[in-house]
Formats: structure tokens, C-alpha cells, sequence
């Protein structure tokens, strides 16, 4: 994820800024900038690679202006060059940016015929010319943002600083996090508490949609209504630990509502965001249209995306795919053709079974891949090839923002493996790929039902039993959903296949067990309202999580419905994941349980 820190001081801030800009490094970039204003004026300093390179410049070159704001930018629109290096500026301003500027294209067009001239290839440019052309019409720095952000599509944080306002940051988040320090006679934003510690502990984090036009002594913070707010400030704990709970009461909500900004950081690796083109990494050690099979072991959650991710590369590369949990795999001697592929997946890298399955598979000659989230773990290190997830540090034991990155990898992969067989055309890859970039912003959208999704949670924390059911890749969903809810909420949870309903689990239905249904309309929707209307007349509670089609055409009277924005099948998966997730949070939350660390679970699984 890219960083964003600003400051305003009382003395010089470039090199202040790079120090916070050096907490936030966890994160990854490519390349970094600061800007202050001297005598009135935007001054930048930027430079592609390590902060070092931008520290010997500003060694050679300094910057004396007591505000600023600095940024480290991991290239998602254009390469890590130093002209797309952050901060963008015109001579009104300058902005840094984290996250996706969705409709970017169409504004860069608007702003061209307009007369904007436009210095790099990223989206965020867009957002500094279109302030630009507010000041200009007339309005005030911040009535220009507040006029901008309705322009705007995607997840994103931005922070900016206008010439001639020597005591004004402004700050604005959707989707990806930012926060306000409290500083003695100074005042900070940065993308998190961790690039603040070196300066205060005293935080508030701004809402989804909230605005803050920051001075030397003030923060005054909007909602996304631009009524004036008040957010908590808090005395963070980050400069003791790498990561704290921000807003959050649990690491695994604060994980939860990081997803969008993950997922949107995982993705850059894979998509070209300007071509719409999926880029895998290059020299692999195999060629996509040589492979017979696909082998993909892992356990608990991680396996249920391995299980998602079939569907996908058998679907778009028409590559035949096994997915196995590990335990199992390691010890059932399967056949496997020499030269063939075996995917890992694992959050830690290090779990047990998934790191014997892959050792079987290098015996028996096959390519190694992991889909791994910590990048110097064992898994890592003895795989061919490693893709990683760029979720961050996941310290919630139920996994979740890992698993939506886990989804996101996998999906590239499958989307590169279709274009590199010749099974997908160059449409129907753009196709995919411009869903993938929409995914981060439907995640935020799901995001929003977190209100209606704690009241259907009351009636969750009330049943012993409950019944996830799905179909295609809304059933591995439904395993994930009963896992996630038994883990936390230690409440008794399946999930099946919704067409297995009747060869079954329906002996158990009556009118204490919840049943949560699974179902993006799609081509088997109707199937599914079938499988509701058994439930239904056996007195089962259906909640149902589908779209606006999905909850006209299943309209039946004793169904609680949540409705997510209509999208792609092949996303489906990672945003659905948000409500599946969040039911499991608020019910264990209402129940009382230990949410972080459930009893008997550890977050690294390093024995059989
Ligand atoms: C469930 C969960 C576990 C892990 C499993 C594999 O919420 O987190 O089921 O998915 O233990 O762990 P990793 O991904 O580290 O291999």
C-alpha cells in the first residue's frame, strides 16, 4: 500500500516526513516524495527506489518549509518512475494519494479538453487538476476538495497542501484508512498511527467518507454529508507495537474494513490499471499452455480459496485443477505427472501440513507456486515461484483480509493463465481485469451493511446450529462463512452445496436453525430459490445475501435479505466475503467470546 504522512510543524518538516514516511515501509513501495511550501510556493523532492535515494536528495537539495506532506508510492497507474512519483502537484497545490481513482480515464479526457496538462501516468494527477480548476472557478481549498470528492470513484485516502496556505493540510478518505496526530501547536496525517508515533500519541481516525481541514492548531472533520463531526481521539498504542486496533475494538474488524485497501494493493501487482490487462511474473519457471493439471493444497481457510480458485482456472484457462486440504494430500500418495503445477496457499507460510504437501510435490516433480502473505516464510523460501499477498500483518486469528487477498492473487493468476492458453480472448480479459479493479470499491459498498448486518447477528447469537448453503463458487463461500462463524462464535456451523440440501442436511431444518443463503443472481438462481422454498416450508429463518435481482426475484415471506451491489461472477467471492465475515464478527461479538484469540486456535499452525 502506498503511505501518506503530512505535517504541519513549526520547524523545517522534509526530513521529519521522511521518517514517518520510513515507519510506514512495512507497507512496500517503489518510490517516495515530500512537498512544502517556501515562500508561498509548492517545492517538491521525489525519487524512485528506496527512501535513501530521496533522503541524498534532500540532503543536496533542502527543503526549509515548516508543512508538508510526503508519500511512498507502490506503482498500481504507471511505473515507479520519479515523474510518478507522489506528491503530484499544479501550482495551486499538491496531493498524495493512496488507493484507485476508478474513472480516472474519463476525468484525465474532461480535464485535457479542458486545458490540463498532465506531467505523469498515474490516476492521482487527476485529482490535483480537478481541485485546481475548483480554486480557480473561485472556491475555497476546501469547497474545491469537498467538490472534487463527488467526482471521484474508488477506494482512496488523499492529503493536500495549497499555495499560499501556510497553515492548511486537508485530508479525505474512502476506503483506505488515514488518520489526525495531535500534536503541541502541530498537527499531523498519516495513513496510519505507526507513521505518527515518532510525533504524538494522541490519534482520531477519520470515518469512511469524512473530510479534515487540519492547522497548527485545529482539526475540523466532515462526514461524507460535509457535516462537521467530532471522531475520538485516543492514545494510540503503535509506538509500542507495529500495528494497534486503530477505531476498532478488535484486530478482526479493523482487518475487516482494511480489505478494500488490501485487496486494491494485492491487485496492483497483477493488473495493468491503465491497460486493463492482467501482467503475471515474468520467467517462470513453466509454460501456462504446457500444464495438464493444477494441484492446490492448503488448510482451513486458505483451502476454501484454493477451492474458489478452481472454479476460476478451470473456467477461464480450461486448465483441470485438484484441490486437496494438505493434511490430507500429504499422506495419500496422489499420482502426479512430472513437469506439472502445484499451487500452496497460506497466510503464514509456515503451516505444517501445507509445507509437507509441497515438499511431496517437489519429490514428485512438479513446479511450485505459493500464494503466501509472509514473503520470508519456509513455504516462500522453497517454492519455485511466490506470489504474494500484500494483506499486511493479519493478528486477528480467524483469517479474513488474508483470505480476500488470497482470492485476489488467485484470480490473476487464473485471468494470466486463460490469456497465456489462448482461452480467453484480449475482451473478455479486460473484461475481467476491469472488474477486479471495481472489486475494492463494491468491498467498501459491502462495507456499508455493517449496521443491518449486527441486528441479523442478534438472531445468529440465539442458535445453537446454522446452515450456510451456496453454489458454485458461493459454496466454498458457505464453508468459509460456517467456519468463520464457528471459529469466533464457537456457535455449531456447516456449509454445503445448496443442491445437496435435499440428499441430507435437510433432516435438520426446523424453526430454530438460521440458514444463510449464499446467492448472487446469476444462471442458477432459480436452483437456489428452490433450495430457500424447501427450507421455507420446513419453518427454517433464511437470511439471504444476493443483489437487487437476486432479492426481487426470491421475495418470500420469511426471509431476512441483505443486498450488495450487482457485479461480475468472477468477484462475487471477494465481496460477499465482507458480510460473511462481518455476520460472524457481530455474532461472536454479541455472544461475548474472545474474538482475536478464540479458545484452542493459534494463528500459525506449525504441527500436525
Ligand atoms: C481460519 C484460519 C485457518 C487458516 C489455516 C491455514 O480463519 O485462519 O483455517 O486459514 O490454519 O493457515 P495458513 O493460511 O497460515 O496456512
Amino acid at each position: 500500500m502506498c503511505g501518506i504522512v503530512g505535517i504541519l510543524g513549526k520547524e523545517a518538516v522534509a526530513l521529519p516526513l521522511v521518517d514517518a514516511l520510513r515507519r510506514l515501509e512495512y507497507r512496500g513501495y517503489d518510490s517516495a516524495g515530500v512537498a512544502t511550501l517556501e515562500g508561498g510556493e509548492i517545492v517538491r523532492r521525489r525519487a524512485e527506489g528506496k527512501l535513501r535515494n530521496l533522503e541524498s536528495k534532500l540532503g543536496r537539495d533542502p527543503l526549509n518549509g515548516t508543512i508538508g506532506i510526503g508519500h511512498t508510492r507502490w506503482a498500481t497507474h504507471g511505473r515507479p518512475t520519479e515523474a510518478n512519483a507522489h506528491p503530484h502537484a499544479t501550482g495551486r497545490l499538491a496531493v498524495v494519494h493512496n488507493g484507485i481513482i476508478e474513472n480516472f480515464r474519463d476525468l484525465r479526457e474532461e480535464l485535457t479538453a479542458d486545458g490540463a496538462r498532465f506531467q505523469s501516468d498515474t490516476d492521482t494527477e487527476v485529482v490535483a487538476h480537478l481541485v485546481t480548476r475548483e480554486i480557480d472557478r473561485g472556491l475555497t481549498p476546501l469547497a474545491a476538495v469537498h467538490a472534487t470528492l463527488v467526482r471521484l470513484r474508488g477506494a482512496f485516502s488523499l492529503g493536500f497542501i495549497f499555495a499560499g496556505e501556510e497553515d492548511l493540510i486537508i485530508g479525505a478518505r474512502r476506503g483506505s484508512p488515514l488518520a489526525i496526530g495531535y500534536g503541541d501547536g502541530e498537527m499531523y496525517l498519516g495513513s496510519d498511527a505507526i507513521a505518527l508515533a515518532p510525533f504524538t500519541d494522541m490519534v482520531a481516525y477519520l470515518d469512511d467518507g469524512d473530510s479534515v481541514a487540519l492547522t497548527h492548531n485545529s482539526a475540523t472533520i466532515y462526514d461524507d454529508a460535509r457535516r462537521q463531526v467530532h471522531r475520538p481521539v485516543q492514545k494510540s498504542q503503535a509506538s509500542a507495537m507495529i500495528v494497534d486496533k486503530g477505531n476498532h475494538r478488535h484486530f478482526m474488524s479493523k482487518e475487516i474494513h482494511e480489505q478494500p485497501e488490501v485487496v486494491s494493493h494485492t491487485l496492483a501487482s497483477f493488473v495493468d490499471m491503465v491497460d486493463e490487462t492482467i501482467r503475471l511474473p515474468e520467467n517462470l519457471p513453466f509454460d501456462w499452455r504446457n500444464l495438464r493439471r493444477l494441484t492446490i493444497s492448503a488448510c482451513g481457510t486458505a483451502s476454501f480459496a484454493g477451492m474458489i480458485a478452481k472454479y476460476w482456472f478451470e473456467r477461464y484457462a480450461r486448465l483441470p485443477v485438484e484441490v486437496d486440504i494438505a493434511s490430507e494430500f500429504r499422506y495419500r500418495e496422489a499420482p502426479l505427472e512430472e513437469g506439472g503445477l502445484a499451487i500452496f496457499v497460506s497466510q503464514s507460510g509456515e503451516t505444517a501440513d501445507t509445507l509437507a504437501a509441497l515438499r511431496y510435490c517437489k519429490e514428485q516433480g512438479q513446479h511450485t507456486l505459493a500464494v503466501v502473505n509472509v514473503p520470508t516464510s519456509t513455504i516462500a523460501r522453497d517454492s519455485d515461484v511466490v506470489v504474494r499477498t500484500l494483506a499486511g500483518p493479519e493478528i486477528g486469528v480467524a483469517s479474513t483480509k488474508a483470505f480476500t487477498c488470497q482470492l485476489a492473487a488467485l484470480a490473476s493468476l487464473a485471468i494470466g493463465a486463460g490469456k497465456a492458453r489462448g482461452t480467453l480472448s484480449v475482451e473478455q480479459e479486460r473484461e475481467l481485469v476491469h472488474a477486479l479493479i471495481e472489486t475494492p470499491r463494491l468491498m467498501a459498498e459491502a462495507l456499508h451493511l455493517e449496521h443491518e448486518i449486527e441486528s441479523f447477528s442478534r438472531d445468529l447469537a440465539k442458535a445453537s446450529d446454522v446452515l450456510y448453503l451456496g453454489r458454485g463458487t458461493s459454496y466454498p463461500l458457505s464453508l468459509e462463512g460456517a467456519l468463520k462463524l464457528k471459529e469466533i462464535s464457537y456457535i455449531h456451523a456447516e456449509g454445503y452445496a445448496a443442491g445437496e440440501l435435499k440428499h441430507g442436511p435437510i433432516a435438520l431444518i426446523d424453526e430454530t436453525m438460521p440458514v444463510v443463503v449464499i446467492a448472487p443472481y446469476d444462471h442458477i438462481f432459480e436452483k437456489t430459490v428452490s433450495n430457500m422454498q424447501e427450507v421455507a416450508a420446513r419453518g427454517g429463518r433464511i437470511i439471504l445475501i444476493t443483489d437487487a435481482k437476486g432479492a426481487a426475484a426470491a421475495s418470500m415471506a420469511t426471509l431476512k435479505t441483505l443486498v450488495l451491489p450487482e457485479m461480475p461472477a468472477l468477484v462475487t467471492p471477494l465481496v460477499y466475503s465482507v458480510p460473511i465475515q462481518l455476520l460472524a464478527y457481530h455474532t461472536a461479538v454479541i455472544i461475548g467470546t474472545d474474538v482475536d484469540q478464540p479458545r484452542n486456535l493459534a494463528k500459525s499452525v506449525t504441527v500436525e
